[in-house]
């Protein structure tokens, strides 16, 4: 498996695009971005608990902004599974009508591209199969992590940044203390 960096597939090349880490200034408009592209049900997801109280890794978290607007994201957060450390990843969002472009799939490298560059050994999510596994993601093993609450276990995947690196990562998924 590559680990290697990641480069603007031929779509997105073509959309004059930039995608950079989360700046401070932006968040509120991804914010919002991400409202819209969830609407407001999503505060009430599990996934939420892991947001909750944590601590955002604003550097490895990217923002694709096309004439001065956010138009997708992605955000990544420290986690803990059992005893080993590793990133939580979502939400993602495209703004729509700029969706089936590749800008997800390039948000999505570019944070395994940072995360694995960072030197963090893994990362997991609660999400889409399709859209996850061309970016080497796979099922997690039923019963490996276990969720703050009810989660369609076929939803949960998980993906090495480094070699072995999903070696030994089973347990609660929890927030870190220090966020
Ligand atoms: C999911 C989302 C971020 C994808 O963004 P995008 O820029 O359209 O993604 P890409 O163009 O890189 O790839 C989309 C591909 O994933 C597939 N896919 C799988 N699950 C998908 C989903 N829930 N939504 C959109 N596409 C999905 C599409 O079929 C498409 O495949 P294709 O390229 O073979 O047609 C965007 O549709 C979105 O913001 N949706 C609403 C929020 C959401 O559901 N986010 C999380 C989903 S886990």
């Amino acid at each position: 498996m590559a680990y290697g960096a990641a480069t603007m597939n031929a779509q997105t090349s073509s959309l004059h695009l930039s995608i950079a880490p989360e700046r401070e200034d932006d968040a509120r408009a991804v914010d919002a971005m991400i409202e819209r592209a969830f609407g407001p049900g999503r505060y009430t997801k599990v996934s939420e608990r892991l947001r909750e109280g944590n601590v955002q890794r604003r550097d490895l978290s990217f923002t694709a902004v096309a004439a001065g607007e956010v138009v997708g994201a992605v955000r990544l957060w420290p986690i803990m599974v059992g005893e080993a450390r590793g990133l939580f990843l979502g939400p993602i969002a495209v703004e729509g009508g700029w969706r089936k472009h590749g800008i997800g799939g390039d948000l999505i490298d570019k944070a395994v591209t940072a995360g694995a560059a960072a030197g963090e050994a893994f990362v997991f999510l609660v999400g889409d199969r399709a859209l996850f596994s061309p970016h080497g993601f796979e099922v997690v093993p039923r019963g490996t992590i276990r969720m703050p609450g009810p989660v369609d276990p076929a939803r949960i995947l998980w993906r090495a940044l480094t070699p072995g690196g999903l070696d030994g990562v089973a347990g609660q998924a929890h927030v870190p203390e220090h966020g």
